[in-house]
């Protein structure tokens, strides 16, 4: 049960994601909104422990939703996963009348939000990831706007692949999920998809496809590979040698994580961080927010931890079925 709220803070951690600025400019305006005072951590918990706080007002978030990274910047801070620097953030907290926090980040994100729930700060996190790999939601903030950034530069790469009748073997984000790899695979009609979820490391059998497309007459054989299985650009040593065909590896990147957010990531972070601000105000804390069969919901950062998620078989199928 939390406690009686009257500061809440907002921070980012963990990797960005476009749509996380439309998300702090939720959580600031809700909270105003039903009469509470806002401060944003800068930097995450290492910001929380440098106790870089500063009040933010609905004016400081004008003008930000449509931008892509997150005003109130990010890290990674391995020092807060030991306990002394988790009861130092407390301490931080409660010493700058902080009564809950909205942590705005992915699984890791979310075992120091429990940290500080277990020392008497209200969390709720929300899902801020372009990877999509968290299991208690099917939506994700930033995921929708990296695809499309990755669907757009993968079109680019198959003209010019189209043009000199090449392989061209493109590079996803997505860390060990296939996510990302697997839309745009539908999405650009790909002809292979590689993700670490489904992928047996048979490269003969992607040869064959190449060598049979090229046979049936295709001028370009696309293969979106996933981050998590990486090696691209020996990968396309290796088919070129293998097939005879120019083959040449694209690691799309950064430019992944960077951009406007779509409507999509801008309409549901600002729901997942209104929701966030009033399920505390009813009381919640150690919660994570997510989205399920058209619903906003949340769930026990503990449960939603537990949970597994897997690419869909159907899914999966019909982005091999659709190169015939
Ligand atoms: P994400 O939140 O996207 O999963 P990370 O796994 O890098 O990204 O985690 C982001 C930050 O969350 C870490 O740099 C660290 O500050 C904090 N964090 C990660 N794991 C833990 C943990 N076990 N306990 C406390 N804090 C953690
Ligand atoms: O989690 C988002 C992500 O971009 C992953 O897709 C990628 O594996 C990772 O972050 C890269 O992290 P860093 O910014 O630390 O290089």
């Amino acid at each position: 049960m939390a406690n009686e709220i009257k500061t809440i803070a907002v921070l980012t951690s963990g990797g960005d994601a476009p749509g996380m600025n439309a998300a702090i400019r939720a959580v600031v305006r809700t909270a105003i909104s039903r009469g509470l005072k806002v401060k944003g951590i800068k930097r995450g918990y290492m910001g929380l422990l440098n106790e870089e706080i500063v009040d933010l007002e609905a004016r400081n978030v004008s003008d930000i939703i449509q931008r892509g990274g997150t005003v109130l910047g990010t890290a990674r801070c391995l020092e807060f996963k030991k306990a002394e620097y988790q009861k130092k953030g407390a301490d931080i907290c409660k010493k700058h009348g902080i009564d809950g926090i909205v942590v705005i980040g992915g699984d890791g994100s979310y075992r120091g939000a429990q940290a500080l729930s277990r020392l008497g700060i209200n969390t709720v996190g929300l899902p801020g990831t372009i990877d999509l790999d968290i299991a208690c939601t099917d939506y994700t903030i930033g995921f929708d706007t990296a695809v499309n950034t990755a669907m757009e530069a993968i079109d680019k790469v198959k003209d010019t692949s189209s043009s000199h009748e090449r392989c061209s073997i493109i590079e996803v984000m997505g860390r060990n999920a296939g996510y990302i790899a697997l839309w745009c695979g539908i999405a650009n009609g790909a002809e292979d998809v590689l993700i670490p979820e489904k992928y047996d490391y048979n490269e003969q059998e992607i040869i064959n496809h190449i060598i049979e497309s090229r046979k049936k007459g295709k001028t370009h054989h696309i293969i979106i590979n996933a981050e998590g299985i990486g090696h691209s650009t020996s990968m396309a040593r290796r088919i070129e040698a293998a097939t005879g065909i120019e083959t040449r590896a694209t690691i799309l990147g950064y430019m992944q994580r960077g951009g406007n957010p779509t409507a999509i990531d801008r309409y549901y972070a600002s729901i997942m961080g209104a929701y966030a601000v009033d399920i505390m105000l009813q009381g919640k804390t150690n919660r994570v927010v997510g989205y399920k069969n058209g619903q906003f919901v949340d769930f026990d950062i503990e449960d939603a931890l537990k949970m597994e998620k897997g690419i869909d078989e159907y899914q999966f199928e019909v982005a091999h079925l659709l190169t015939v």
